[in-house]
């Protein structure tokens, strides 16, 4: 009997009772490598293959034994798991390899500055304060120096070397002040007053923040309104700033809202005897929010030529860029940064999901030198934050993906690519079912096409409900004893997200179980699907 069927359900039990429909409410038990087992009504284990991967986060898979040994050491050494307000040299040591692997992918040395969290979202919000700060800050250093320019402007004016001429007027929309011997200095007044009223105005226009379309950020307050899917997002709509979303392949768009977005300061000068109005570009852009590859969207790489398009449009804007590498990094596709390979550079990144080794659960934000501001150190934290347990945990995982000349890279694809090539076997064998395979590395997805207008009333039904993948998924776990989920805001799209130790007899498994499915799917005969009731 699985432990929580004595009592009724009060942990989300509508999600509990949806995965039931599919025969996704399984409990498991135990789990090694890519392998979870589940216990049967006999209280035997059976052992499921797992290509969710917890959502990707086990790139060295469940309870890898030098990351669960290193967790037993630190434990057994009564490690001060919370220390907060205190010196941490292994976040620091942490921030370092970080550093020094972020550096040898993309090319520079600039440093980043790390910020830990615990979770991919919370690293998002922490990415987007911080941005937020630093537009604040970059604003007020802009309206300090425009309050400069007016003050030496009035000092001009009361000292008759220089005079407002008639343009500033006429650009300003407003009357000349006066016809006394203290005219220039009314004037000055005038024209600082609307410049003012201008600017102020201006500044207090919420901060605009782009993301793309199909993207997918985490579901907090703030993150969720980055993240596309309509469902998750409208209902909070009120609770955070909200996001402009660019079609993927379209920087013509991109390039459209940021001239749509842009906004001026205006300032005055003193120049040759007159007094001139100037334009400044207003710090209206908080972030461009991208995954190199979209997870939840669907798996869908960004192409190389878009990524270089928005690095050189979001730069010419001075609008930073967040480089969510939450799923796609880690290893996952061969680098640290699936977006190095892009040519990408991030103003902004984030890692989560494998950083935590599968055990701990941290996530980390890192801003580049020179858009870091000090600042933010002192106006955001999280008592579980940067806790020994987890920094030491990372630290095992870099270790493990470093060593031996980075192997583990190299694994990550070589076994991604054995992986992608029978999912294009599979693609190759059912063209009428499979729409597309998509991917890199080890984060790959296989889009079956649309099956709301077939035959078969059960598999049409499914698609109609959006249940479609979910009820794939729990035939493949159940006829096939292998775990896979469609992802959520696509789903007809099944994903794959093993460990680097993924061995070619699991890759015939999945390619077992796909084949059955593709043939039920071609043959329309839902009748073969095993859904089981609850258990
Ligand atoms: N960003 C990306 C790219 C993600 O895939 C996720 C989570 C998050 C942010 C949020 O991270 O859940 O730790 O707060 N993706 C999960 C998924 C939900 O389906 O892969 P979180």
């Amino acid at each position: 009997m699985n432990s929580g069927s004595a009592v009724s359900e009060l942990a989300e039990p509508h999600l509990r009772a949806l995965l039931a429909t599919a025969g996704l409410d399984v409990e498991y038990v135990r789990g090694e490598g890519d392998t979870l087992y589940r216990t049967g009504a006999d209280g035997t284990e059976t052992p499921v293959l797992d290509f969710a991967g917890g959502y990707g986060s086990l790139i060295f898979g469940h309870n890898h034994p030098e990351i669960v040994a290193r967790a037993h050491q630190l434990l057994d050494e009564r490690s001060p798991i919370h220390a907060q307000f205190s010196s941490h040299p292994y976040a620091n040591r942490l921030a370092a390899e970080l550093n020094r692997i972020v550096h040898r992918e993309t090319g520079t040395d600039e440093p980043y500055y790390a910020t830990f969290a615990n979770s991919g979202a919370e690293a998002i919000e922490a990415a987007l304060k911080h941005a937020e700060l630093d537009r604040v800050l970059r604003l007020s250093e802009a309206l300090e120096e425009i309050a400069a320019g007016v003050e030496r402007a009035r000092e001009a004016a009361g000292a008759g070397t220089a005079t407002v001429t008639g343009a500033v007027f006429e650009r300003l929309g407003i009357g000349r002040p006066g016809t006394g011997r203290r005219d220039e200095e009314a004037a000055v007044e005038a024209v600082a007053a609307e410049i003012g009223r201008r600017n102020a105005e201006r500044a207090a226009k919420p901060p605009v923040f782009l993301a793309l379309e199909g993207g997918f950020h985490g579901k907090l307050t703030g993150s969720v309104q980055l993240t596309h899917n309509e469902g998750y997002r409208t209902p909070f709509a009120a609770l955070g700033a909200r996001a402009r979303f660019v079609p993927r392949d379209r920087p013509d768009v991109l390039e459209e809202i940021l001239a749509e977005e842009s906004g001026t300061l205006l300032g005055l000068a003193v120049e040759d005897g007159e007094m001139r109005l100037v334009e400044r570009a207003a710090p209206v852009f908080c972030a461009f929010l991208l995954e190199p590859i979209q997870g939840e969207g669907g798996i869908r790489p960004l192409s190389a030529e878009f990524a270089g398009r928005i690095q050189a449009l979001t730069e010419a804007a001075d609008c930073p860029l967040v480089i969510d590498e939450i799923q796609s990094g880690m290893g996952r596709t061969g680098a640290l940064l699936a977006s190095s390979r892009l040519g990408l550079r991030g103003d902004y990144y984030a890692l989560a999901k494998s950083l935590g080794g599968g055990i701990a659960k941290t996530s980390v934000m890192l801003v580049r030198n020179a858009r870091y501001r000090a600042q933010f150190e002192l106006v955001h934290s999280s008592t579980f934050a940067k806790d020994s347990f987890s920094c030491h945990l990372a630290l095992k995982v870099l270790e493990l993906l470093e060593a031996d000349g980075g192997r583990a890279y190299r694994q990550a694809e070589e076994r991604g690519a054995a992986l992608e090539t029978m999912l294009d076997k599979v693609r190759a064998a059912f063209p009428d079912v499979v729409e597309e395979v998509r991917g890199k590395g080890l984060m790959l997805g296989l889009e079956f096409q649309d099956q709301s207008g077939a035959e078969d009333a059960v598999i049409r039904d499914a698609a109609h409900s959006g249940l479609f993948g979910y009820v794939i998924a729990g035939h493949i776990l159940h006829a096939h004893a292998i775990r896979t989920f469609p992802t959520a805001s696509a789903v007809n799209t099944l994903r794959f997200e093993p460990s680097i130790l993924i061995t070619d007899e699991s890759i015939e498994r999945l390619e077992r179980a796909l084949t059955d499915v593709c043939g039920i799917l071609r043959e329309q005969a839902s009748q073969r699907l095993a859904i089981p009731a609850s258990e």
